[in-house]
Formats: structure tokens, sequence, C-alpha cells
């Protein structure tokens, strides 16, 4: 159920409006920088077109983002893509992108009568457990609403990251979360003004700043391709037996977060964000085709992490995407304290663990 005032078609329907394109000549470009974000609150199951059956909340990163440039060029009925990754042709990745578009093409009908070249790279290794379909969807959206800007003049600066965060959510759900700074959440949920299952809403404004102050050390366990992609760990979740439970957890979850982050109540918010991980996981190994991401290590350095923050009340605790890499999550007040638990107890005598560092960062940049 959306809320009686909204909308669905504040965004859609702009390009309903939208003047039939005019042949030009040259080149029209964009280049956008889009990070990644990390989920606190889970998005895990979903349903057609893209609805995700709880809300979430995430931090955007800083460090961890694609960098997309799209060139377009006029061509009257003979509409092309040409993708390439880090300067190079990408066949997979072209495949799989064609298929995504075909989600996005009626707000954008302008398209087919363009000839798009896409170069997109990574600041981070791919598969390397930070979630690369967030940023790298976040950055093709946000620069085909800016050729859409450039040729029509029509979205005003919210409308532009609405439809931003509307057309990266229907090429990957989590990457409607990374068009704003800080803390984000996608999903519609009745006391939360705004939300909505189109798009994310920043929810800077709902909690303490101090969060925003918040570190990101990714330890990464395993960076081999994942086994099981999250479309399908998604779909796994339609006949799962504990469905329901699930989702109105993540939705009290979501609620209690924000109560926490709000009142600056660590202790719970180290609470919540940790159990939404076991959750994330204890879903997979518990779903009807049943499968485990986590290896030994991720085990070990969790029960690490736990010991440890009790021994010390040091207060800083871990998430997990979809895949075995810990994330490790504290303010950056205790940034020394951290670093040195992490090189002296979590990854020591683990040479294959390689460890990026990132924080809550301030959202895409435009550049060109
Ligand atoms: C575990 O956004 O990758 O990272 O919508 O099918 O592209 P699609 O899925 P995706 O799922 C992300 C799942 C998650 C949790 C999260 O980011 O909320």
């Amino acid at each position: 159920m959306q809320p009686q005032n909204f909308d669905v078609n504040s965004v859609i329907f702009k390009n309903f409006n939208q003047p039939k394109l005019q042949p030009f000549d040259g080149t029209l470009a964009s280049s956008w920088q889009s990070p990644s974000n990390i989920a606190l609150i889970k998005y895990w199951g979903k349903k057609e077109p893209q609805i995700p059956m709880n809300p979430s909340l995430s931090f955007t990163l800083k460090n961890a983002f694609t960098e997309t440039t799209v060139e377009a060029f006029y061509s009257k009925n003979n509409p092309s893509i040409n993708y390439r990754f880090h300067n190079q042709p990408a066949p997979s990745f072209q495949e799989k992108l064609e298929k995504l578009l075909v989600r996005i093409k009626d707000y954008i009908p302008f398209i087919q009568h363009l000839k798009l070249e896409i170069n997109s790279q990574n600041t981070f290794p791919h598969s390397a457990g930070i979630a690369s379909s967030a940023s790298s969807m976040s950055a093709l959206a946000l620069c085909l609403c800016d050729i859409e800007n450039q040729l029509f003049s029509n979205l005003n600066k919210n409308d532009f990251f609405q439809k931003a965060s509307f057309l990266s959510r229907l090429l990957s759900g989590s990457a409607s979360r990374s068009v704003y700074e800080g803390v984000n959440i996608w999903g519609y949920q009745p006391y939360i003004s705004g939300s909505s299952d189109e798009f994310s809403i920043n929810a800077n404004h709902l909690i303490d700043p101090y969060f925003i102050d918040y570190q990101d050390s990714i330890l990464i366990i395993d960076d081999s391709e994942k086994k099981v992609s999250s479309t399908l760990g998604h779909s796994l979740m339609n006949n799962h037996i504990f469905a329901e439970k699930r989702f109105e957890q993540a939705r009290v979850n979501l609620l209690d977060l924000l109560d926490a982050m709000k009142n600056k109540n660590e202790d719970e918010f180290i609470r919540i964000v940790e159990n939404e991980a076991l959750s994330l996981h204890a879903m997979m190994m518990t779903s009807p085709k049943p499968f485990m991401l986590m290896k030994p290590d991720t085990i070990k350095i969790i029960e690490k992490i736990v010991e440890i923050r009790e021994q010390k009340g040091l207060k800083f605790c871990f998430t997990l995407d979809a895949g075995p890499n810990i994330h490790v999550l504290y303010h950056k007040n205790i940034k020394k304290e951290v670093d040195d638990v992490i090189n002296k107890e979590l990854i020591v005598n683990c040479e294959r663990i390689k460890r990026l560092d990132d924080f809550v960062g301030c959202g895409p940049t435009k550049i060109i």
C-alpha cells in the first residue's frame, strides 16, 4: 500500500509529455562518479517490477565508486549500445546491460533514437564483496537523466535525483540507494514520510549526524565470482518458509534502527546491524534451495569481533553483503583502536585477506 498522496507517475509521466526528439549534430556527453552502498537493513526478496518485499536502509560509501561516461549520437531509426569496461570491450556485461535497459526504456523513450557509447570503470576490484551493481547502475542512470536534461531541460534538481534513483532501482534494486549522500531508505514504510517502493529517499534528517562519520573497513576474505547471484537469491525468497517473518523482522528492525540512530544509541545500532547481517545469511541457508556464502574465516572474524567488543568495550560491529566478506563498521573517533584490532587480531596470519578502507560518503559527483 502506498501513501494516499503518492503519485507514482509524477516521475514517469514527465516523459510522456516530452516533445519528440529533434535530430541533432555532434555528441552529447555525460560522465558521473557514483558510489556503492552497504545495506544495514537488507533488501532480500522482491516482486515485479523490482518492488522490494521490505524497506531497506544503507550507508552510501565514498571510495568504492564507478565512473561512467555516456556519449550519445542521434540516429533516427538505428539505436545501438556499445559498452566498454575499463576501455575494453565487455561482451558479457553488454549483453546483461541490453536486457536491463529494456526495463527502463519506456521512461527514457528518447534512447530509441540514439547510439550510445558507454564506458565504465570501478575504483575497486570486480566481485570484491562490494556491490558493484549499486555503483555501476546508479552511475549509468545518472548519465541517462543528465542526457535527458540536456535534450529537454525538464528535470529540476529534486526530480533529477528522484528519477535517477527510480531508474537505478529498475536496473538493480540496491542501486536506488546510491544517488544520495549519507543514509538512504528504499521501500515504503507508513511511518516514514516520502518513503516509496519506487525510489530511495535520503534519511540524514532522521538520524544523529554522529553516524555520518562512520567508517567501513571491508575485509575481503574471498574475491572470486559469487556462486549464487543476488537475482537468484532474491527469487529463493518467493517460496521461503520464513519469508513473511523475515519481511516483518526487517520492517521492525528499520524503525528500531532509526530510533537508535536518532538517539545515538550505539549498542542498539550494533545489535540491529548484526542481527540483519545474520538474518540475511540465515535466509540463504534455510531457503528452498539452501546455500551458504560465509566461509570459515567469515565466522572466525565475526566471533572475534563480538569477543573483542565484549572484552574491550570497543563499539564496532560487522555486517555482510551477499558474500563471505566482512564490513567492519565503527565511528571515526575509534579509528586508531579498530585499525589495531583489525591488523593485530582480525587478519593477523591471514595473508589472503585484503582490506579496503571506506567511509560514509557524500554521494555521486558529476564529472562532465
Ligand atoms: C544482499 O540490488 O544486487 O546486497 O535488484 O536483483 O539487482 P537486484 O539485487 P541487488 O541485491 C542486493 C542485496 C543485498 C542487500 C542490499 O543491498 O540491500
